[in-house]
């Protein structure tokens, strides 16, 4: 660590302005705060106050050169990149950015299927082809990650493709290895580009796994604001090395990206990236051990158990990464639902990052503490107590005898390439039809059960038997659908003939 990674360039910078009590005549129309409605000042004062625009000393974030040039460099340096851009519009402004600066209308791109609906959006904005990649399904349906071997097939396949668009790790924080990846795609003079979204901490710890970036990724995209400390909304998006087009990267960020940045958050990736410079082994380590606190609780329940690589009835493949701080669980006994767990918790104020048919996941970081950790294990103990019996022979170490729901069914290893068009997104559907008869209709919007976001179906895609009769089951689970809500309606948009 170099002394300068002991400076917040941009958050001190903001300080330093906010004690010279200046007058202000520029926008925002709040004026440091001073204009907030009393009833809520409290609580925001004090972020207001360094709530500013774009006036001397306090640089542009697009046409950075002083404490926001000096802030992403710090952030480069720190995450192993060459050059980081702060970002305030996610790792969905990222993940746009990203694609967008490699594909052009009709270009190919390889794609993880299990991507994130910012990843469509992309391909829809830039008209490109995307040739989708199944990633193969570990124990409990979970995803994990593309085998080596098929990417080089498709490689072999679609030799004008131009690049690969990766999601690792994935929500679930299982992931791949992914240097022999890289190394691949730059033997075929291809770009590897990550959507590291759920993986801001990566190489911050020894016991977490290689970042894309130490990995050799052209590109990664990592939201700062969900596994490290900065405020919601804001990410970062990395790169090094020749391949990326870097001035047309810069170029779309400020098409996509308001020209009205917030400084508090632009700051907050700068107070971020100080503290895990200066504290990040060591705040990491807490939340490490907080979540084998936590496993051992669980183990210790008689129908709960996490998945977890050391636990895992049947093992992942051996290239697949864990994230330690993911805790997935679920019944063994296989009759406890993730919904009905994940609103139990709820109940006892326990709050959850997300529940699929079978699971939910609890997401660790800095910022969790022993006492919530405690809290957790108690009411799991109750939930645990009261789960309705199941089978005998489904209790059983390798778990229920029946496969839990998984929310990506089995498709084609890969895909034909799929050309997708802006028109995709505005487009009005022919007709609505019953979940039960949608199969070998063409779905005519995405249809997106959130969390996780990863589309089901992606407008123009055939619905097959094994999507149809997912659908159903989620429907009747209690899933969330974004866009059109496909449990409240029981439809699905689609267009074209009926199937025959
Ligand atoms: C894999 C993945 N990529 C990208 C995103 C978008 O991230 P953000 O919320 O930072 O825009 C998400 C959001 O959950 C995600 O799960």
């Amino acid at each position: 660590m170099t002394d300068g990674q002991r400076r917040a360039p941009l958050y001190e910078q903001l300080v330093r302005h906010r004690e010279r009590a200046p007058a202000s005549f520029h926008v925002p129309g709040h004026k440091s705060g001073r204009g907030l409605d009393p009833a809520a000042s409290g609580l925001f004062r004090d972020i207001m106050s360094i709530d500013l625009t774009e006036i001397p000393g306090l640089d542009d974030l697009h046409q950075p050169e002083e404490a926001i040039l000096e802030a992403q460099r710090l952030a480069a340096r720190c995450f192993g990149a060459e050059e980081t851009m702060f970002l305030i519009g996610g790792s969905t402004v990222g993940n746009l950015a990203m694609i967008l600066s490699v594909c052009s209308r009709g270009d190919v791109l390889l794609v993880q299927r299990d991507a994130h609906k910012s990843v469509i959006h992309a391909l829809m904005l830039a008209g490109a082809k995307a040739v989708f990649l199944m990633p193969r399904i570990g124990p409990r349906g979970v995803a994990c990650g593309l085998a080596v071997e098929d990417i080089a097939e498709a490689l072999k396949t679609y030799p004008e493709a131009k690049g690969l668009l990766m999601t690792n790790p994935s929500y679930y924080g299982i992931g791949v290895d992914l240097k022999p990846i890289a190394d691949l795609l730059h033997q075929h003079g291809k770009v590897l580009l990550v959507d590291e979204a759920h993986g801001a901490h990566f190489g911050l710890h020894r016991e977490l796994p290689a970042s894309a970036m130490a990995s050799g990724a052209d590109a990664a995209v990592q939201s700062t604001h969900k596994m490290l400390t900065s405020m919601t909304m804001t990410a970062m998006l990395h790169v090094q090395g020749p391949r990326m087009p870097r001035s047309a990267l810069k170029r779309l960020l400020a098409m996509l990206q308001s020209s009205s940045p917030s400084y508090p958050l632009l700051a907050s990736l700068d107070v971020a990236r100080r503290q895990m410079a200066l504290q990040g082994e060591a705040l990491l380590g807490q939340a490490l051990s907080a979540a084998g606190l936590l496993r051992k609780r669980i183990g210790s329940l008689s129908r709960l158990r996490c998945l977890h690589a050391a636990e895992a009835e049947s093992p992942f493949p051996a290239d697949c990464t864990y994230d330690p701080l993911k805790i997935l669980i679920y019944d063994r006994a296989g009759t406890g639902d993730g919904y009905r767990l994940k609103a139990e918790l709820e109940q006892a104020g326990c709050f959850p990052e997300l529940a699929d048919p079978a699971h939910v996941l609890l997401v660790l970081g800095p910022g969790s503490r022993e006492a919530d950790i405690e809290r957790l294990a108690a009411a799991l103990r109750g939930i645990d107590g009261r789960l309705p019996s199941g089978s005998a022979s489904a209790c059983n170490p390798s778990g229920p005898a029946e496969a839990p729901l998984r929310l990506l069914p089995d498709m084609a290893a890969m895909s034909a390439p799929v050309a997708f068009d802006l028109s995709l997104a505005s487009q009005a559907p022919e007709r609505w039809v019953s979940v039960a008869e949608c199969e070998g209709y063409t779905a005519a919007q995405m249809i997106v059960p959130y969390p996780p976001g990863i589309p089901l179906l992606y407008p123009g895609e055939t619905i097959t038997r094994p999507v149809a009769e997912l659908l159903a089951r989620l429907a009747d689970s209690g899933c969330r659908f974004h866009g059109h809500d496909v449990a409240k309606e029981r439809t699905v948009p689609v267009s074209g003939r009926a199937p025959v």
